[in-house]
């Protein structure tokens, strides 16, 4: 269905028909925009930004390019088209239709899943409202308000879940998706990292790499759901997800070859002679990897989870392309994985599949974030130097699981805790690390100029030239 524009809330579900649904949403919607207003991009609001709005949710014509300011973006509902006679994938009602509504045993699940993903979304805007300050350049900014205008669109997609499916608790859990918010010590969000301020751009291109990945693999399990409103509602978002993903590849891409200029100008692999000239080092670069990966790894949960075998059994969440597993009710089979064995290594475990659902969603993850790495050490050796980028153990620097608390090295093996603790600085971001990186952040607003840190992109947004201006600034 084509998405209409016609109305105060852009949408292709046919809101009109449903006055009560409307009527609801409508009231949101003032809220919603005094949260964009209020903890949205600071000293924006007025600029006009390229972006691009979704008007079809075809793989053609889904996305129209303008300049807009940011609070008059149409942020709307937009699904997936559905399909016709739909069947659950997987779980214990594999083959049976699809719901279209919400099955009463499983509500509470559903609801929690749904929050659970939507308290993300407004979460990382808030995470990000000041980088806007700091770009280091006006392409670099527009992608920043790209990624914030559409994880505040997801946040529309699940707050209509909620009221379209969930009743009066749904509309109160909307509610709170505004009330909470990043970092406040009352009323926090929910998941640990999204209260971590994001406030300096090589963390943001990590995020964008590492922790919007993660929500990609979310969406994905999300996007197999039986609840089919669920799964054509994260269908469509995975398409905007994308972008954020490219945000992050090609951002580290960029400080990385930056870095890899530098020392060929000052004829030195020396960290410290990188960073006088402005850049970031490599082994500085890794250490924010280490950091952004293990604690994006934390956000799929335990490894052996009790919850993610409920949900696969009822057929909520399923595994990311599930149709590519064998066996897609895993009633009775069992699945091996490495747990420390309590004695300083590591051990098997065999733990019914449905048990082990985050880590073979997390495993699944990890593969995809090999392929930037990948990249990004192409184009280390194509430079000549010596220095790879690794993604670290799994096992590495955990907050949340099996390996949560243990000294391990990033090549996952087991240390003396002493020397762990000795060794920390050279795996993760130091303060001295933090504060380089932070020294570098000055705005640069002209057109097609870069900060010293990072080089220009390949090619600019939608064709245009990178000296194009991507944000016209209020005066
Ligand atoms: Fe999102
Ligand atoms: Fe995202």
């Amino acid at each position: 269905m084509a998405i209409n524009y016609q109305e105060r809330i852009p949408n292709n579900v046919d809101l009109s028909s449903d006055r009560r649904l409307q009527r609801a949403l409508e009231h949101w919607q003032p809220k919603f925009l005094d949260w964009w207003m209020e903890l949205g991009p600071e000293g924006f609001q007025a600029a006009d930004v390229y972006l691009r709005t979704a008007t079809s949710v075809d793989a053609k014509g889904w996305a129209t390019y303008g300049a807009v300011k940011m609070p008059d973006y149409r942020w709307g509902i937009f699904l997936a088209d559905r399909v016709e006679d739909r069947r659950i994938g997987f779980g214990d009602n594999m083959g049976e239709p699809a719901w279209q509504q919400v099955p009463g045993e499983h509500r509470a699940t559903l609801r929690r899943l749904i929050v659970t993903q939507g308290d993300t979304e407004p979460a990382s805007v808030e995470q990000q409202r000041l980088l806007g300050l700091t770009c280091p350049s006006l392409y670099d900014l527009r992608n920043l308000f790209q990624v914030n205008v559409e994880e505040g669109r997801h946040l529309w997609a699940m707050v209509y879940l909620l009221h379209a499916h969930f009743g009066r608790d749904g509309r109160e859990e909307a509610e709170q998706l505004l009330a909470r918010h990043s970092g406040d010590s009352d009323n926090p969000r929910i998941l640990g990292t999204f209260n971590e301020p994001i406030s300096d751009w090589l963390s943001f291109f990590m995020f964008t790499y590492f922790t919007d990945r993660d929500g990609k693999y979310q969406l994905k399990s999300l996007a197999e759901s039986g609840f089919d409103p669920l799964a054509r509602t994260c269908q469509f978002m995975l398409t905007e997800e994308a972008h954020h993903m490219f945000v992050g590849e090609t951002g580290i891409g960029r400080v990385v070859k930056r870095c890899l200029e530098l020392m060929k100008e000052l004829g030195t692999d020396d960290p410290a002679a990188v960073r006088r000239a402005g850049g970031i080092d490599l082994p500085t670069i890794q250490r924010y990897m280490n950091f952004w990966f293990s604690s994006s790894l934390d956000l799929f949960g335990a490894d052996i989870s009790s919850n993610a075998a409920t949900s696969f059994a009822a057929g909520l969440k399923g595994r990311p392309d599930e149709t590519r597993y064998e066996d897609h009710v895993e009633a009775d089979t069992v699945t091996k994985l490495p747990v420390p064995d309590g004695k300083g290594g590591v051990t098997e475990e065999e733990v019914p599949t449905r048990n082990a659902m985050n880590y073979i969603t997390r495993s699944a993850y990890i593969r995809d974030c090999e392929i930037g790495v990948k990249r990004w050490n192409r184009t280390i050796e194509k430079a000549g130097a010596d220095f790879q980028l690794t993604l670290p153990s799994e096992r590495f620097n955990r907050k949340i699981g099996a390996w949560a608390g243990l000294p391990i090295t990033p090549e996952g093996k087991f240390t003396d805790p002493e020397k762990h603790a000795a060794m920390i600085g050279e795996w993760l971001p130091t303060e001295a690390d933090r504060q380089h990186v932070r020294g570098l952040m000055v705005q640069v607003t002209d057109p097609g100029k870069m900060a010293s840190w990072i080089a220009p992109p390949d090619r600019g947004i939608n064709n245009l030239p990178v000296e194009y201006e991507y944000v016209h600034l209020a005066n």
